[in-house]
């Protein structure tokens, strides 16, 4: 026998031992769970039988309702006939097929820059970017509220990591302020946060970042296609896009498929290509999927009226909603997200099951996804609801609310 007794190791899982709680008290109380949603079959962008039920999607990102446009399907499945299920390769070994040059063509052109790079997420773009233009010795200065996905290429990246509170543009130059000169500095910050649906004052902090020498990284994965003339995103909205070095951007909302990129001006971005991890070492995008997405970016420069509706859409329901005396997580609309703050967990999935009964679809979001241990319900519009369904869904959340106590 060992001369030193060696304690029992724990088992892995043991850390789980809270949330696996939270999610037996929860269903325990009856409630349907929500993140074990089927969607049985997927009738439009804005209807689908869920859990057996005819329903009215308000929580699928789908802001353009590209998924069933004829002409992107046309291209995915023209592009699976042609070029096969799969690329079974990485962009830079024999993943790279025409398609994936096109949708990068598509993306230059869409956000008038030099370079375009595509990956097989949003989440990879942001990991793989991050992580490869930030490292050891580098400051990166974010927003505190930004997506896993940012926070996740920080951690990979081994830069110092700086946070700010969100949206305070004093905060930020306080940050910036502190580190030491002569070092490398990345801002990123988000055109709007997915949470509660506001936008970040990009003209001034990005004004500011350039003061201090830093390069600037903007996720537009929720306002691309949708907010800005053009639909670029909220640093075109604002008048900032030349002074972005990079944005950020995804396939899987206004575009309606599945995919991310980067693009920039920077003179030197190609060599992204060669030493980014996230985008060498994984399999390129299926061609259909490029095709569908280099059609839907192509439609989406043309896309003005679609994006007015949605515009009118997003007002109407924040103004109802707001009407019936639920708190929101902004005062004006500022995206085509609408998030709905709820009481606590316990009511939030009452509420998202009532809603469900009712036959509408919402994203129940708890912490620590959200801010501030808020749980709500996010509504995200599509340009394909029309007028007369924004009113149904209203009446829906009247009857909920009610029923639940909430309003
Ligand atoms: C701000 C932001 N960035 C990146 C992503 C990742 O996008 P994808 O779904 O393409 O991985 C998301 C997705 O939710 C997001 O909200």
């Amino acid at each position: 026998m060992s001369e030193t007794m060696t304690a029992a190791a724990p088992d892995l899982f043991d850390k789980f031992d809270e949330i696996i709680q939270i999610r037996e008290n929860l269903l325990a109380s009856g409630v349907e769970d929500p993140f074990s949603l089927v969607m049985e079959k997927v009738l439009s962008p804005t209807r689908a039988i869920c859990n057996g039920r005819d329903t009215i999607l308000l929580g699928t990102y789908n802001y353009m309702g590209m998924t069933f446009d004829p002409d992107v399907i046309a291209a995915g499945k023209e592009a699976l006939d042609e070029f096969g299920a799969g690329t079974t390769g990485s962009r830079v070994l024999n993943g790279t097929y025409q398609g994936h040059r096109e949708v990068e063509d598509a993306l230059r052109e869409f956000y008038g820059m030099d370079h375009a790079m595509v990956f097989s997420t949003g989440y990879q773009a942001n990991l793989g970017i991050i992580s490869t233009i930030a490292g050891k010795g580098d400051y990166i200065v974010l927003d505190i509220d930004s997506h896993a996905s940012i926070w996740d290429g920080c951690a990979m990246g081994k830069a110092e990591v700086v946070p700010f509170k969100h949206n305070d543009i004093e905060a930020m130059e306080k940050r910036l302020k502190r580190i030491p000169a002569g070092a490398g500095i990345l801002v990123v910050l988000e055109g709007v946060y997915s949470m509660l649906g506001d936008v970040a004052p990009l003209k001034e902090m990005v004004a500011i970042a350039k003061k201090y020498g830093a390069m600037v990284l903007v996720d537009e994965a929720h306002s691309m296609g949708f907010i800005g003339e053009h639909g670029r995103g909220v640093a075109e909205e604002l008048g900032v896009l030349d002074d972005v070095d990079f944005v950020i951007g995804t396939f899987s909302k206004s575009v309606g498929t599945v995919g991310g990129f980067c693009v920039s001006n920077h003179p030197k971005f190609e060599i992204m290509r060669l030493v980014c991890r996230p985008y060498v070492f994984t399999a390129s995008l299926p061609p259909s999927v490029v095709a569908t997405a280099a059609t839907s970016v192509r439609k989406l420069m043309h896309a003005g009226n679609k994006r007015a509706h949605l515009w009118e859409n997003s007002r109407r329901l924040h103004s109802g909603l707001t009407a019936m005396g639920f708190t929101l997580g902004t005062r004006e609309p500022q995206s085509a997200i609408v998030a709905v703050i709820m009481p606590d967990l316990q009511k939030g999935a009452s509420m998202w099951e009532a809603l469900l009964h009712e036959g509408l679809y919402v994203n129940l979001a708890r912490p620590p996804a959200t801010p501030a241990n808020m749980t709500l319900l996010r509504c995200s519009l599509c340009a394909e609801h029309s007028s007369e369904e924004v009113e149904t869904i209203l009446g829906m959340f009247e009857r909920a609310g009610k029923a639940v106590g909430i309003i």
